[in-house]
């Protein structure tokens, strides 16, 4: 089987360690490779080889919009995000699919063992990946969604979006305070915090409340300045890394049909990590 990854940059992807490493545990004959793809090289790049002989591909930046218009068909996974991050290829047709969400709420509920009905969420952030957690929330069951983002159109256009499964609504900066204080879970999607700015908190300190679970999509570092706070507050925490390894666990279920060997891939990127 022939896999691999499209993006620009590529080179820093954990991908192929990750996939190599489950390939050798699940006794599979299969190849990862990462191929660099400017953005406006898109079309003319997945029709050639080597993109063109493989069995299914990774999506990275800047190509998780415009693959869309280069497949045969795209999985309602994929549509209610609008950004594709893994295509199948089944019987010569390229099909879109979007493993963010489900890698997200199976890391969310495997290693904080939550209920995602009946929880108030407050998410941080309002772009593809806040786009992909608030939609499989919702979609699951939660009972109340608030976007709290630096631009309030964007929180707005996503509370739309998430008005057809639950209750939703955009949250001013000044309102966040409150937003927070009536919620059970808290997740920051933005990239606040992230390696090399590792002495920022996306929300002031005094908004973290012993009563909330808080979770950073950002795994480097694992410990972020918010999960930190939230620790030393005394609040529950989900780490980031566990959405990276079940998005990319998903997808190779969903080339293979078997299921992928999870902690042989946290581990690896774990190691990659240090
Ligand atoms: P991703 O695909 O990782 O979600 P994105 O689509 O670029 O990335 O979205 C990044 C999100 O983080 C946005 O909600 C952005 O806020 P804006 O909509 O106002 O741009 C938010 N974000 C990034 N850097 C930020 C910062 N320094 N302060 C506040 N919000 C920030």
């Amino acid at each position: 089987m022939r896999l691999g990854l499209i993006g620009d940059p590529v080179g820093h992807s954990r991908s192929p360690q990750m996939m190599r490493a489950a390939f050798a545990h699940m006794g599979l004959d299969a190849s990862y490779e990462t191929v660099a793809v400017l953005k406006e090289e898109l079309f003319q790049d997945v029709g050639q080889e080597p993109i063109s002989g493989w069995d299914g591909f990774n999506v990275t930046i800047p190509h998780k919009v415009g693959i869309m218009g280069l497949l045969d068909d795209v999985d309602e996974s994929a549509r209610t995000i609008g950004a594709v991050n893994t295509v199948v290829v089944r019987d010569r047709k390229r099909i879109g699919y979007n493993t963010d969400g489900v890698g997200y709420l199976r890391s969310l509920k495997q290693e904080t063992g939550i209920n995602v009905p009946g929880q108030s969420v407050v998410i941080l952030g309002a772009g593809g990946a806040a786009r992909a957690v608030a939609t499989i929330l919702a979609k699951e069951g939660a009972t109340r969604i608030q976007i709290l983002n630096r631009t309030y159109s964007k929180a707005e256009e996503l509370a739309n979006h998430l008005g057809r499964w639950t209750t939703a609504k955009a949250c001013s900066l000044g309102d966040g305070k409150e937003a927070i204080s009536q919620a059970t879970l808290l997740i920051n999607t933005t990239s606040i915090g992230m390696h090399p700015h590792v002495d920022q908190l996306p929300i002031p300190e005094e908004w973290i409340s012993p009563h909330l679970l808080v979770s950073d999509l950002i795994y480097n570092p694992k410990e972020t300045p918010l999960i930190q706070k939230a620790r030393q507050k005394g609040c529950e925490v989900h780490y980031g890394l566990g959405m990276l390894v079940h998005q990319a666990a998903y997808a190779l279920e969903l080339w293979t049909g078997q299921k992928a060997p999870v902690e042989v891939m946290r581990r690896v990127l774990e190691e990659s990590l240090i």
